[in-house]
């Protein structure tokens, strides 16, 4: 099967608008209005949805409501509510909310880490193995993103042996049933996404892998289908393609989750969206955050979504019709 056809293979899309997305935006979207956007993402079918931070408040303050909300939300089943955590307190927190799945964040270079996260890799690296351990105890499912896998804008390229080896130490040491690889400024190109991609299924075929792009180059759908053809059956995406890590120069918005569920809905796969729903969702968002979002899908309608013919379309019909060919 090519790329190309999706003959109904499943692709679990997971969104991450309401923390990627809300915590690069200025103003602070009310808690209730948070709460009504995960509502409408679940029962648009979205297979995982991280709803918040549990971060510091003054790193990020547009995530400061993240108990109010995680509590507040329906859980639909079969959904899994997911939340980001740094360290021990976050966890605390995320576990008290009664999340599904505990996403540990670290960054695979040593300057993103410091910037985004105020330790070292090794630092944040042992306290995670303590949120890890907490998780279990709960048991919780135990995700990681590795921020900075296909390059950081500081360092430039991260070799996908070091990508690699924090993935071993992650799976094997902190027990995380979960990777996340994720491209937090949009550096990854396709070829890439291909090599990494084989080489983690290829290690760790039980793993569940995620991919997580952004689209600050534009490569963000074509990485996708790239994913797609290597192995990879879960991608993170953000409504309206908001998004952006604050402490990493040059970040912007997430791929787009209307415009990913679109195109493969259009290839014949299985995503379990309705795109009507995710459409409206989305068309809600630049009342919420106070501009208007990249999402194309929003701008231009689905492929077929068509327009009226010209007014004078009968007239210019009947002059063609009357002149000889
Ligand atoms: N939730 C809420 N508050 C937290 C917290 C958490 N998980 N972890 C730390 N804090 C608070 C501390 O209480 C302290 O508050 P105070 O200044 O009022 O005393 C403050 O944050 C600093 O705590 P400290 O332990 O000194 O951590 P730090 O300054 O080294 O910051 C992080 C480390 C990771 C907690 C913080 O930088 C952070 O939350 N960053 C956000 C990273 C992020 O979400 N990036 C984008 C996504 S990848
Ligand atoms: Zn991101």
């Amino acid at each position: 099967m090519t790329i190309w056809n999706g003959a109904g293979r499943r692709i679990y899309l997971q969104e991450v608008g309401t923390r990627d997305g809300l915590q690069a935006e200025s103003v602070f979207v009310p808690t209730n209005e948070k709460i009504a956007l995960v509502d409408s993402l679940s029962r648009a079918g979205m297979a995982k949805i991280e709803v918040t931070a549990f971060v510091s408040p003054k790193a990020i303050p547009a995530l400061g409501d993240a108990r109010e909300v995680m509590l507040e939300i329906e859980r639909v089943p079969g959904v899994i509510y997911s939340a980001l955590v740094p360290n021990v307190r976050g966890a605390e927190g995320a576990i008290e909310s009664r999340v599904d799945e505990l996403n540990l964040v670290m960054s695979a270079s040593e300057s993103h880490n410091l910037s985004n996260l105020r330790m070292t890799r090794e630092q944040s690296f042992k306290g995670l193995c303590d949120v890890a351990a907490r998780a279990r105890n709960a048991s919780l499912a135990i995700n990681v993103s590795l921020s900075c896998s296909f390059g950081c804008p500081m360092e430039g390229d991260v070799p996908e042996e070091t990508v690699l080896e924090w993935c071993a130490r992650f799976i094997g040491e902190a027990g995380a049933g979960g990777i996340t690889l994720c491209d937090t400024t949009g550096m990854a190109f396709p070829s890439q996404v291909s090599s990494l991609t084989r080489r983690f299924r290829d290690a760790w075929p039980d793993i569940e892998l995620s991919l997580h792009f952004h689209n600050t180059r534009g490569m963000g759908l074509t990485n996708v289908m790239a994913g797609i053809d290597a192995g990879a059956n879960r991608f993170d995406s953000s409504l309206g393609g908001i998004g952006g890590c604050p402490y990493a120069p040059g970040a912007s918005g997430n791929v787009c989750t209307e415009e990913v569920a679109h195109a493969l809905q259009l290839m014949g796969y299985d995503i379990g969206i309705d795109l009507e729903k995710l459409i409206a969702a989305s068309k809600r968002l630049p009342v919420l955050i106070g501009h208007d979002t990249p999402s194309q899908i929003v701008k231009a309608g689905r492929r077929l979504d068509l327009h009226p013919l010209p007014r004078d379309f009968e007239m210019i019909k009947q002059r063609a019709d009357s002149r000889a060919i």
